[in-house]
């Protein structure tokens, strides 16, 4: 996956698609690039690395131009380097950038080819450039561009958001998308693409979202959206709604950390239109939300990551509070197989970025069958996922930059109750003096949040025990063992130690041989009915000289477990427990990514947004 922006304008747009770029490179960014028009053609610059690197080699190289596109890469088809990185282009007549994945470039290549085309990199974007410029020679009309793309892109099979740009034609960007996703920004007298508007926000907070199949030519004054046959399009122009506050670390050494303390806040906004001052408001299911979803009987929910651990927990929350049966899967086995939709089912994907290649094509597949109906909880309210799914449920965790998820998980985890709750109460288990307390819990729980983060100076410590150590054992029972999962997840992601985790009670059916005086074994143990068999499963560890770190609810003692470090944790009881755990378990995978040194709000080999399968 990769991020794409353009830019055209009657004035220099190179620091606009820097700056761009910079706000993209969540998405990838082993390399960079970007290409200009002007009046002596197309100039472009491209390195590898992160874009600072760029930024710096454009500035030297004095590159400017009114109009322009720009690319930041992380690596499918061949190897990080210049020749690879984008833009790409055919004949100095055109340059192109792309995010997706051309799954018969092979084939398309080798009749390139044979029409004398010469392939310089390895990627499947250079193919999209030649087959554009191939058509354009093919074209009476050199001059009607939508065409030769259209044609061009109508050969394309797999993913694609594309910006283009011609040495003949230096005012205007093309843009097309299917699969891959493509906004374009809305000025007077100047016209942006994105594959976020998040890059765009320094510029506009107007944006025309473009659906599969869309293509777009702009001019600064004009827009022109098409579909792959050349009729015309309508895309209402959006204001973006989470502000301009992303880009900004304010104080903080990274965004994750930022991100991790800026929890309380993102469950507040999430709360705020979801649960009043003594009812939860089913309203935010939409009309006919609540109707569609009062009699199911099973429920499937969808999703990869981080996401998939909110839909492991979930599952506890849905079965115990409204008897709904669950069955939670990730999304890139999901959309593989033959899955059996009993009666009475609804569909359910989880997405932060609701752009996820693997979740969207579960959320199509699903909606082909005969499900009661689809719901997507997302955290982008302009993402194809709100757009495709039937009901659409929004986390306000606001823009989430660091790589590994932090308040999009607990906030994904509030929605999730606040839904089972919901679904309860129409079911006639939520009496209401009980709906009365599940209200006053979520009130509280920003707050206990909060107090979980003042552990911070104390897990900041003991995370240098973990700096030197290969692996590591996460444990948990019940709803805390998918927290476990996604501790292991965080500390695996920015750490690059390597991290398992395992529900308490299976360790003695393996991971038990790998415990010795070397391993570190992370538990969490709320004050819960499965506490006294924790403890067991605890000795089971310090017995064979693991060494145990443990965070515990406030109203738990487990001295008995010998254990190196135990730190108690306020809130860790009841059912919100999952989301006041999860804050001490993100906390250390940071600090022990600090002191390990790695890249933390960019770990290696992984992006934000994965729009490629
Ligand atoms: C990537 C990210 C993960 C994220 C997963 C799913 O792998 O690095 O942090 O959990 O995608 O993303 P989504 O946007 O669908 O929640």
């Amino acid at each position: 996956m990769c991020g794409i922006i353009g830019a055209t304008a009657n004035r220099d747009v190179v620091p606009i698609l820097i700056e761009g770029l910079h706000r993209l490179e969540y998405r990838g960014y082993d390399s960079a690039g970007v290409a200009v028009a002007s009046e002596s053609g197309l100039n472009h610059k491209k390195t590898v690395g992160q874009v600072s690197v760029l930024e710096h080699a454009v500035t030297e190289a004095k590159l400017s131009g009114h109009c322009g596109i720009g690319h930041t890469r992380w690596a499918t088809h061949g190897k990080p380097t210049e020749i690879n990185a984008h833009p790409h282009g055919s004949s100095e007549s055109l340059a192109l950038v792309h995010n997706g994945i051309i799954e018969n470039h092979s084939v398309l290549r080798e009749k390139l080819m044979t029409h004398g085309y010469v392939f310089v990199s390895e990627t499947d974007t250079e193919v999209i450039a030649h087959l554009i410029h191939f058509h354009l020679t093919q074209s009476p009309s050199a001059e009607d561009r939508l065409t030769v793309i259209q044609k061009a892109l109508g050969e394309l099979e797999g993913a694609y958001a594309i910006a283009v740009i011609f040495a003949d034609m230096a005012d205007h960007l093309f843009g097309a998308r299917m699969g891959s996703p493509l906004v374009v920004g809305v000025s007077s007298g100047e016209g942006y693409l994105a594959s976020d508007p998040l890059a765009l926000l320094q510029v506009t907070d107007q944006m025309r979202y473009l659906e599969n199949g869309d293509v777009v030519v702009l001019t600064p004054d004009e827009c022109t959206i098409t579909d792959l046959k050349g009729k015309q399009q309508v895309r209402e122009v959006e204001r973006f709604q989470h502000g301009d506050q992303a880009a900004d670390k304010g104080s903080y050494r990274h965004f994750m950390l930022k991100e991790i303390f800026e929890q309380p806040r993102a469950i507040k906004d999430t709360l705020s239109d979801k649960v009043g001052q003594s009812r939860l408001l089913d309203e935010a299911l939409g009309v006919d939300g609540l109707s569609m979803l009062k009699d199911i009987e099973q429920l499937h929910i969808v999703a990869c990551g981080t996401s998939f651990h909110a839909g492991l927990v979930a599952k506890y929350w849905f079965e115990s509070k409204a008897n709904i049966a669950v069955s939670v899967e990730v999304a890139s086995e999901y959309r593989y197989r033959d899955p059996c939709v009993p009666e009475n089912c609804a569909f359910l994907c989880i997405s932060q970025s609701g752009e996820t290649a693997d979740t969207l094509a579960a959320l199509r597949y699903a909606k082909e069958k005969e499900y009661v109906t689809t719901i997507g909880l997302c955290n982008m309210p302009g993402a194809t996922l709100v757009r495709e799914a039937d009901i659409r449920l929004l986390t306000h965790a606001g823009i989430e930059v660091g790589v590994a998820s932090t308040k999009a998980f607990t906030t994904q985890l509030v929605v999730l109750f606040w839904l089972a709750q919901v679904m309860s109460k129409a079911r006639g288990h939520l009496n209401k003096a009980q709906e009365l307390n599940v209200v006053q819990g979520l009130h509280a729980l920003p707050d206990q949040v909060a107090l979980a983060g003042e552990q911070s100076s104390m897990i900041e410590k003991l995370a240098f025990d973990l700096v030197d150590k290969p692996h590591c054992l996460f444990l948990g029972r019940g709803l805390h063992y998918p927290v476990a999962m996604e501790g292991a997840l965080k500390l695996k992601e920015i750490s690059y130690i390597h991290a398992e985790a395992y529900p308490a009670g299976e360790l003695k059916h393996g991971p038990l041989a790998l415990v010795d005086e070397q391993m570190p074994v992370i538990t969490v143990a709320p004050d819960d009915h499965l506490l006294e068999k924790l403890k067991s499963n605890l000795q089971e560890v310090s017995a064979r000289g693991g060494e145990l770190i443990n965070f515990v609810s406030k109203s738990v003692s487990l001295d008995e477990t010998d254990a190196k470090h135990s730190i108690q944790v306020e809130g860790m009881e009841g059912d919100l427990s999952p989301i006041v755990a999860s804050i001490p378990l993100q906390l250390l995978a940071y600090y022990v990514a600090l002191h390990k040194g790695t890249d933390i709000d960019r770990p290696r080999n992984l992006a934000k947004s994965v729009t490629v399968e």
